[in-house]
């Protein structure tokens, strides 16, 4: 299992365990994270599941593709250059204790 810290906007941390190949938006709503919402299910299509890469894991979850990059345009929140749409991670052993933030708002 793989464990992944959400830190809400307002500073509340929920920490998950989750299977290798979830992404982390799906670890998020199987587990009834509040601030992520994942509209689509996951196929690119909203940025409902906006979330913000801690640094300590940037290097980790890689860079964001140009379809993520667009997709992003209309998310709710500031996206900045740790932004990512958490259906497009997904988890594996070398994410294992993964922190991401998530956004003021999703919709
Ligand atoms: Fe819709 Fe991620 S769930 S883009």
């Amino acid at each position: 299992m793989i464990k992944v810290t959400y830190v809400a906007h307002d500073g509340t941390e929920t920490v998950i365990e989750a299977e290798e190949g979830t992404s982390v938006m799906q670890a998020a709503v199987s587990n009834d994270v509040d601030g992520i919402v994942g509209e689509c299910g996951g196929s690119m299509m909203c940025a409902t599941c906006h979330c913000y890469v801690d640094e300590a894991w940037e290097a980790r979850t890689g860079q964001r593709s140009d379809d993520e990059d667009e997709m992003l345009e209309g998310a709710a929140s500031e996206v900045t250059g740790r932004s990512r749409l958490s259906c497009q991670i997904k988890l594996d052993p070398s994410l294992d204790g993964l922190v991401v933030h998530l956004p003021e708002e999703q919709l």
